[in-house]
C-alpha cells in the first residue's frame, strides 16, 4: 500500500487527529500514511487544565505530553488544537473568584496565563496553533454569542471591529511563542457570508501582524461542497498572503439533515466517496503546487475511531474516513493516492 504521507510530500503535509489511545490501535496506519498530528481533544481546556490556577496541579498534560513526544520520536509535524474555543470550555474560566460572572480583566488574565503555560511547554515542538476556534456565528449576526468568551469578554473595546478576546488571545500567543505559526480555525467558511467574516477578521488580523493561516476544518459530506467552492475558498484566504490549512477533513456518508442510518456501507455511496475525495485532492495538488495549501489533516484516520458516529445521531455510524473499521484501505484511499 503506498504511504499518503511520501505520495503528497512533494505537494503538502498529510495529518490525522489522534487521541492518546489512537496512537496505539492505529499505529499501523499512522506511522505509515501521516507527517502531522493534532490532539482531537487532549490539548482543549477542559482536558489540559481542568481545574481553577496556574501551577503544574491544575493542569493534565499527560496525553497531550504523549501525543506530542510521539510526533516527535517519529519525526511528524504537530498541530495545537485548540486555545480558545466556546466547547469544552469549563464554566470556573468565566466566573469571579468571589461567585457571580468573572470580570473582562479577569477572564482575559486567565486566558493569557492559559496560553502562556501551553506555548511555553510545547514551544519548538508544536509549531502552528489553532488560537481562536469558531468564534463566527452561523447565524445573520457575526459573531457567537452562545460563547463564555463572547459573553466575558467580547466587547470591542478598541473599535477595531473585533471583540476583544479574539484579537487578545492571537497577541498572548505572538508573545509567547514568536515562532509559533498563529491560525484562526473555523467550519463552514468555504462559502457564504461566513466565508467572508473569515476573511474580514483574518485580514484585520493580518494587517495588524497576528496571524499567519486560517484552517477551514473540512466536516463535509459525499455530497457537498464541490470542489469548485473550496477552491475559491482556498485562493481567497490565500490572497491575504496567510497559510491554508484543511484541518479537520472527514466527507460524512450523510447529507446535512439526514437522518437515516445503515448497517454497513452501501457500495454506492464508498464510490461517491472515492469520487469526491478524488476531485477534493486534485483540487488541493494543484493548490498546493501554487503554493496556496500548506497542509490537509484528517479528523481521525480510519472508520472505528470518528466522533461522527456521535453526531448529529448518538450511535450512528458513518464511515467518513479514508480507511474502513479494519483499517483496510477504502477506495477513496485509492482515488487520493493514484493519479
Ligand atoms: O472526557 C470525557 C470522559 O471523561 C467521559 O468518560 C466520556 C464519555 O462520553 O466523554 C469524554 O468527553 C468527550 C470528549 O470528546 C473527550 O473525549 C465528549 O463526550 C465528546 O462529546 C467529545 O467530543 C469531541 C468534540 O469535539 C467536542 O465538541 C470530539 O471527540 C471531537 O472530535 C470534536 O472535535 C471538534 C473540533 O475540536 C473542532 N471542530 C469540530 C470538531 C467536531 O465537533
Amino acid at each position: 500500500m503506498p504511504s499518503l504521507a511520501q505520495r503528497y510530500a512533494p505537494f503538502l503535509r498529510v495529518g490525522a487527529a489522534v487521541e492518546r489511545s489512537t496512537l496505539v490501535t492505529h499505529a499501523d496506519l499512522l506511522l505509515t500514511q501521516v507527517n502531522s498530528l493534532v490532539c482531537e481533544n487532549a490539548m482543549k481546556w477542559a482536558l489540559i487544565h481542568p481545574v481553577p490556577g496556574e501551577g503544574e496541579a491544575s493542569y493534565r498534560f499527560a496525553d497531550a505530553d504523549a501525543i506530542v513526544d510521539f510526533a516527535a520520536e517519529h519525526g511528524m509535524r504537530m498541530r495545537g488544537h485548540t486555545l480558545v474555543w466556546h466547547q469544552q470550555v469549563p464554566e470556573w474560566v468565566f466566573r469571579a473568584s468571589g461567585g457571580g460572572m468573572a470580570s473582562k480583566a479577569e477572564v482575559l488574565g486567565r486566558m493569557q496565563r492559559h496560553i502562556q503555560a501551553l506555548l511555553s511547554r510545547y514551544r519548538g515542538m508544536v509549531s502552528c496553533w489553532d488560537v481562536v476556534n469558531e468564534a463566527l456565528s452561523d447565524g445573520p449576526q457575526t459573531w457567537r454569542a452562545d460563547s463564555g468568551w463572547y459573553r466575558t469578554a467580547g466587547s470591542d473595546d478598541d473599535g477595531d471591529g473585533i471583540p476583544d478576546y479574539i484579537v487578545r488571545a492571537f497577541q498572548y500567543a505572538r508573545e509567547a511563542d514568536p515562532s509559533a505559526r498563529l491560525f484562526y480555525n473555523d467550519y463552514g467558511i468555504e462559502a457564504g457570508a461566513k466565508r467572508e467574516r473569515a476573511y474580514a477578521l483574518a485580514k484585520t488580523l493580518k494587517e495588524r501582524g497576528l496571524i499567519d493561516g486560517v484552517g477551514i476544518q473540512g466536516h463535509w459530506s459525499i455530497h457537498a461542497p464541490d470542489e469548485g467552492v473550496v477552491r475559491s475558498a482556498i485562493e481567497r484566504f490565500s490572497s491575504l498572503g496567510l497559510a491554508v490549512e484543511i484541518t479537520e477533513l472527514d466527507l460524512s456518508v450523510f447529507g446535512w439533515g439526514d437522518i437515516s442510518s445503515f448497517d454497513t456501507l452501501p457500495p454506492a455511496l464508498e464510490r461517491v466517496q472515492a469520487s469526491r475525495y478524488g476531485a477534493l485532492f486534485r483540487v488541493f495538488r494543484e493548490l498546493a503546487e501554487a503554493g496556496k495549501l500548506q497542509a490537509v489533516t484528517f479528523w481521525g484516520i480510519a472508520d472505528d475511531q470518528t466522533w461522527l458516529d456521535n453526531f448529529p445521531v448518538k450511535g450512528r455510524k458513518d464511515w467518513p474516513l479514508l480507511f474502513d473499521v479494519m483499517h483496510r484501505p477504502k477506495p477513496a484511499f485509492w482515488s487520493v493516492a493514484r493519479w
